[in-house]
């Protein structure tokens, strides 16, 4: 019953997504104390030949003789954890096998009187991540303690494999999002250097044209003004093609002077509040700028709202972004894709955002990312 209360508890933890560290320190603890071992520690087997210490328990009586967390020990045989690491097998040496070892973990075992050591593989998603180590004074019976460290070592393994997918998926979705930037900056680059330049090239042609047209051709003067007009507009929607991207004025000028020209833009009066000291990271700021021109765009398109609010904050931890507006309500994301992409966007930067959008309530996207 100790046993299953011990596991459910780690088995609480590992579903919760609690993060590997406090993981690694509570299966040390619960192995620890049901198999009753003196020590007990988790290791991590690095490239070098060497493991690093991720999490120990030591009984209270015993001496305070575990190595420190992050302490990289040398894998030398003879040891367990060279053994467990040669076979991805579980291992035990007692003193008589340590008798004579000149290996560190031999000599530390022959200073502090450890009768037994059992190591058992971790494995993460079917490869050898690291062992579970258990220290003690009296040999325990063989093949018992094995079996039941298993079961812990086990979800110590999901737990690793939870945390590294959760953050393989956002370095995946930061890609995605760095992708469709870097492929909009390049479309920006393309009209700018081609079309957008041959445009004006041609609207100078055509007023050097206008203005040789001979004084009796009033008509054709007129058609050539209109055609430049015409022109002028083109130009006009190319460019708003493409400041979708990130305007110089943020690389250059940073947040705050970015913000207030999107505030300007907006058809309706907005209120903005930046509490930003410095400059951020760069894809935050790029994050802030896209939620604050996709909201704004959205209230001057759909709230029919009187007035917005921009808020953002940054403190040393977090940076903090709301947009209101006083409109129609009823925004919600997946309709389109602004909203969605954005989401993408604050999520693959470990950050989050809301929708509060009630019928005829306003309309407020709340986006929090951290920085530190
Ligand atoms: N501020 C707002 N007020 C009212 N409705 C909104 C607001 N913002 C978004 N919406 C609604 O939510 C939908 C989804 O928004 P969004 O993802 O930005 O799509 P789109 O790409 O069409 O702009 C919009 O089509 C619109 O109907
Ligand atoms: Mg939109």
């Amino acid at each position: 019953m100790e046993e299953q209360g011990a596991l459910r508890r780690v088995a609480t933890l590992v579903a919760g997504g609690v993060a590997p560290a406090e993981i690694f320190s509570a299966v040390a603890a619960e192995v620890g104390q049901v198999l009753r071992a003196d020590h007990t520690n988790l290791v991590r087997f690095e490239p070098d030949d060497t493991a690093t210490v991720v999490g120990y328990w030591s009984d209270p009586g015993c001496r305070q003789i575990m190595p420190p967390l992050g302490g990289r020990w040398p894998i030398e045989a003879p040891s367990v954890t060279a053994l467990v690491r040669g076979t991805a097998r579980p291992a035990r040496m007692t003193d008589a096998d340590y008798a004579r070892s000149t290996s560190a973990i031999g000599i530390w075992a022959r200073i502090h009187r450890i009768r037994c050591v059992v190591g058992f593989p971790v494995m993460v998603e079917g490869r050898l991540w690291g062992a579970m180590n258990l220290y003690s004074q009296i040999e325990p019976q063989p093949g018992v303690t094995e079996d039941r460290m298993s079961e812990f070592v086990q979800l110590v393994g999901m737990a690793i494999a939870n945390a590294q997918n959760h953050s393989d998926l956002l370095a995946s979705r930061a890609r995605v999002v760095a992708a469709a930037d870097e492929s909009r900056r390049r479309l920006e680059r393309d009209l700018h250097d081609g079309a957008q330049q041959e445009l004006v090239a041609l609207a100078l042609k055509l007023r050097t044209a206008e203005g040789s047209v001979p004084p009796g051709l009033c008509g054709l003067k007129e058609q050539l003004a209109d055609v430049i007009r015409e022109l002028s507009g083109i130009l006009g929607h190319l460019q708003e093609v493409s400041s979708g991207t990130v305007p110089a004025i943020l690389t250059s000028t940073g947040l705050r002077p970015a913000l207030r020209s999107l505030a300007r833009r907006c058809p309706i009066p907005v209120d903005l509040d930046v509490r930003v000291s410095g400059r951020l990271p760069d894809p935050i700021e790029v994050a802030v700028y896209h939620a604050v021109a996709e909201a704004l765009s959205n209230t001057a398109r759909y709230a029919h709202a009187s007035a917005a609010g921009v808020s953002v904050a940054a403190d040393d931890r977090a940076v903090r972004l709301s947009v209101r507006d006083d409109g129609v309500g009823g925004a919600a994301p997946g309709e389109g894709i602004g909203l969605v992409g954005l989401k993408d966007r604050v999520e693959a930067l470990g950050g989050g955002m809301r929708i509060i959008s009630p019928d005829g309530g306003g309309t407020a996207l709340l986006v929090d990312i951290p920085w530190r």
